[in-house]
């Protein structure tokens, strides 16, 4: 039996959407089961930071195997203990605390968590378009009303207390403003969630810093100033969740850095370990984690296993010799200026948002095409064409954007690449 068919016949298809095999992988490129070659600017997922198959990471990875792979959160290990305080030393002053996780759903749980612990209950706001994770806490604080919101059966699982607010999107803005003139109406809007929702007995505000998964969504300058100030006005925690943004895929550390606003807790995931191993963090302001130091109601068998420290101290490592953050800022605007150039030969390309590599595609429709029917196109033409990005669409949210997350390896000669692709597979599709 062929492997997509013994694929189909054997795994719950959640996720999949192609009929594609990958056999194997080398920096930016994968190959498929006939050899066929894809530019990967998907990243998968954003999680593969140093591309795909880095010798140096294998060398590392094989060394810990044969040392040590397996212990549990109840001991310490070298690479745990030298992987917190690298932690500490990269995330903006003020979090001095971290505990580690196996996917960034999990690490927002455990954000959450800490969350209402510290806090003693109350609401957790967040927005809409937003994007969290498939597990309880993280799917309820998720505003992009997911299949486990929408279906009445599994919803059930979903704890209560959890309100989105209106999102910073100012190409879809839910006030109808204009940016620059709009009088940030979505953070007037957010105090009256706030207020309405209990005000200082509000638990937290969780949120991406630029919301990924929802479009490529950066917020107005000064939005997160604003909201900062909210939650120190209410005595709210601050939750970013930078399981995306964070480690250089915004061109900054984390894209808080470059805000210059510093949350209370900040979680991280995907590119932590560029993907090797499975593993997530979250940090916090010391006495947040101190208290939490004194339960046990949090921790995952893998959570800390030596293997996963391994690859994320490696990753680190090569991001800061290589100076792959800066790259990631340098190469992104350079991304940036060229998908500007096609948002003036196209019509349907409306806006062109993102920071570092992390950048995204607005469509819209034109009379002889529907916008949802088109965007399914041009992702599909993409990845005929041998480039993989990401789409986000729904009906519900009104909005088809190309999302776009490569390895922060990612050359100028690849955007050259990446772009010409984009370019031919859009005049295919408008023809
Ligand atoms: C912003 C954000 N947070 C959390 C998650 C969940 O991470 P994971 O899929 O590792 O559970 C994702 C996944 O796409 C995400 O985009």
């Amino acid at each position: 039996m062929k492997t997509i068919e013994k694929d189909k016949k054997y795994l719950i298809q959640c996720y999949t959407t192609d009929d594609i095999v990958f056999t194997r992988g080398k920096g930016m490129y994968m190959y498929d089961e006939s050899g066929k070659k894809y530019l990967d600017f998907s990243g998968q997922f954003s999680a593969c930071t140093l591309g795909h198959g880095n010798e140096e990471m294998i060398e590392a990875l094989k060394e810990q195997l044969e040392k040590l792979v397996s212990v549990t959160s109840c001991f310490a290990t070298e690479e745990r203990a030298a992987l917190a305080e690298k932690m500490i030393e990269i995330s903006p002053e003020g979090l001095d605390k971290v505990m580690f996780g196996c996917t960034g759903s999990d690490a927002n749980e455990f954000a959450l968590k800490t969350a209402k612990y510290y806090r003693g209950g109350g609401r957790v706001i967040s927005f809409r378009r937003g994007f969290h994770g498939s597990t309880a806490g993280a799917a309820a604080a998720t505003g992009k009303s997911e299949m486990i919101q929408e279906n009445s059966g599994i919803s059930e699982l979903l704890p209560r207390g959890f309100v989105h607010s209106a999102p910073p999107y100012c190409y879809h803005c839910d006030f109808g403003k204009e940016p620059g003139t709009c009088g940030l109406q979505c953070l007037k809007y957010l105090e009256q969630t706030m207020l309405h929702e209990g005000g200082d007995r509000i638990a937290a505000v969780i949120s991406e810093p630029i919301f990924a998964a929802g479009g490529v969504i950066v917020p107005p300058k000064g939005f997160w100033k604003g909201v900062r100030e909210l939650c120190d006005k209410y005595g709210a925690l601050l939750i970013f969740d930078e399981v995306v943004t964070g480690i250089g895929q915004t061109g900054s550390m984390f894209a808080c850095q470059y805000e210059g606003v510093t949350p209370d807790i900040l979680v991280t995931g995907k590119g932590l370990t560029s993907g090797y191993v499975p593993g997530s963090a979250v940090l916090c302001r010391r006495e947040i984690g101190e208290a939490m130091s004194k339960i046990s109601l949090h921790g995952h068998t893998h959570s800390c296993y030596p293997l996963t420290c391994r690859s994320a101290l490696k990753n680190l490592e090569i991001i800061e010799r290589e100076h792959l953050v800066d790259n990631s800022r340098e190469t992104g605007d350079y991304l940036h200026e060229k998908l500007l150039v096609l948002k003036e030969k196209y019509d349907v390309i409306k806006d062109v948002r993102g920071r570092g590599l992390l950048q995204g595609i607005e469509i819209e429709g034109s009379p002889n095409a529907d916008k949802y029917v088109l965007g399914q196109e041009f992702y599909e033409t993409m990845l005929e064409n041998g480039l993989i990005t990401e789409l986000e669409s729904r009906k519900n949210l009104e909005n088809v954007v190309v999302v776009m997350h490569p390895a922060l390896i990612t050359s100028r000669e690849n955007v050259d690449e990446a772009v010409e692709i984009i370019d031919k597979s859009l005049k295919t599709c408008l023809k």
